[in-house]
């Protein structure tokens, strides 16, 4: 129980009245950095398939899904079945479970480049694994990064996520620089920054570094939400040399594993040594995993003594989990995958005509199930063109548009939509026509 609660302010909205109960309790009333919204949050009440109701009563289509990890939306029928069934059965023990060696099944038979796999609870927490797998694996202390790039809260890995102008240096040899305060120098001693899609520098750094690098690690599809995209010939690059100079590759396909079947590597023919992945793995609890090839995921193993890496975790592969992930990834057919990325096409040509009809600063990018509408026409190559687009036009008119869209009652995050299996094509079109007025709006602004 917290201190007595002050008396109800019924002028107040319910979000309101909530948030003023929240700041007494949590830090700024809150406890997750990217809920913050001002002045005060909307609080959820509950969901159906893509559409979310809020405390307050309104409806909106759910285009965020926690941050891509709903990709079958709320509420599915078979997901709530399975996890009701588990609940009454069994909601987590030290014994192992079938859930987790059918999910193991599941991601060995589709993933490229997994042969083995070990459960976590988080994305966060499957790449700090994956880190000590490649130092384990190859007896080297430091880490190569993206700048700009986001794998979670390991303060490791947290190394240059938004470096700046005053910190950032030379954009050949990027500077590791701090993300939050208190950040030790000895971490970012152990981290290496790479300069995405530039392929020459790139190159020179991973050959001067090679005999102190245990791994390269980025996200194949994305940087910062998609507005930057990893060119194919880069990672090809990354490829090639990884493997040359004996550092691992990791793949983090935290969000890009909904790009289809074989998730992201899937698609581009690319195998990586490590995986690491979450959201989707959990069909809407948390969880998080590392794969690999057996060679690398030895690491793990137990027949010669004491392992190189001993993970383990009160919650690792709890049976709601792993029930959950199972049945969300068995929907999860090809056919789910060609028609989760035909509802793209069709919201990324109705977003293109608007940009075209409006003539907005703009561009419409994405794949599958992910689309982004880009405000600026300057190519963004790589985190310094999007932090110089963030610093001018980009920053203010994203979250004015983010609010014309919420009035027409759509739920985005930072110009992206994230698509999920229960949408059909009258909620595409419903999207549509939303944007249409909410851009003619902004454009009158
Ligand atoms: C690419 C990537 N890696 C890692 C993470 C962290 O995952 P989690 O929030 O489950 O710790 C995220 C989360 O958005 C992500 O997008």
């Amino acid at each position: 129980m917290g201190s007595t609660p002050a008396p109800p302010n019924h002028n107040q909205s319910v979000s309101e009245r909530l948030f003023t109960r929240a700041q007494a309790v949590m830090p700024s009333g809150y406890t997750r950095h990217l809920a913050v919204a001002k002045p005060y949050p909307i609080y959820a009440d509950h969901a159906e398939g893509c559409w979310i109701t809020d405390v307050e009563g309104n409806r909106k289509i759910d285009w965020i899904n926690n941050f891509s990890a709903l990709i079958h939306g709320h509420n599915k029928r078979e997901i709530i079945d399975v996890l009701s069934a588990q609940a009454a059965r069994l909601m987590s023990a030290v014994l192992p479970t079938e859930w987790e060696v059918d999910l193991a099944e599941i991601l060995c038979a589709r993933i490229p480049s997994i042969e083995r796999v070990r459960f976590m609870n988080s994305g966060t927490e499957a790449n700090q694994i994956a880190v000590k797998a490649a130092r384990a694996y190859t007896g080297k202390p430091k880490i190569a990064k993206m700048e700009g790039g986001y794998h979670g809260q390991f303060d490791l890995l947290e190394a240059s996520f938004q470096s700046t102008p005053e910190n950032w240096g030379d954009p050949r040899r990027p500077s590791a620089t701090a993300y939050q305060a208190g950040h030790p120098q000895g971490l970012l001693d152990l981290v290496t920054i790479l300069p995405l899609n530039d392929i020459e520098a790139t190159r020179e750094i991973l050959r001067a570094e090679a005999d102190q690098l245990a791994a390269v690690i980025l996200d194949p599809q994305r940087l910062q939400l998609g507005m930057v995209q990893p060119d194919l010939a880069f990672l090809e690059m990354l490829r090639e040399e990884t493997e040359r100079l004996g550092i691992l590759l990791i793949f983090d396909e935290v969000w890009s594993l909904r790009a289809g079947h074989g998730g992201y590597q899937g698609k581009i023919g690319i195998t990586p040594d490590l995986t690491t992945m979450g959201k989707i793995v959990g069909g809407g609890i948390p969880v998080g995993a590392c794969g690999g090839k057996q060679e690398y995921m030895s690491v793990f193993e137990i027949e010669a003594g004491d392992p190189k890496i001993k993970h383990s975790g009160t919650f690792t592969a709890n049976p709601m989990a792993m029930a959950c992930g199972t049945t969300s990834l068995r929907l999860l057919t090809p056919n789910a995958f060609d028609d989760l990325a035909a509802k793209g096409d069709r919201l990324r040509d109705g977003l293109a005509q608007i940009q075209h009809d409006l003539d907005l600063d703009g561009v419409v990018l994405g794949e599958g199930s992910i689309s982004v509408l880009v405000m600026t026409r300057k190519p963004l190559r790589n985190y310094r063109d999007l932090a110089f687009a963030a610093a001018t036009d980009l920053a203010a008119r994203l979250p004015i548009i983010q609010k014309l869209l919420a009035e027409e009652r759509l739920l985005t995050m930072r110009g992206g939509f994230v698509g999920s299996t229960p949408m059909t094509n009258d909620d595409i079109d419903f999207t549509i026509a939303g944007a249409r007025r909410a851009f003619t709006r902004f454009k009158a602004l």
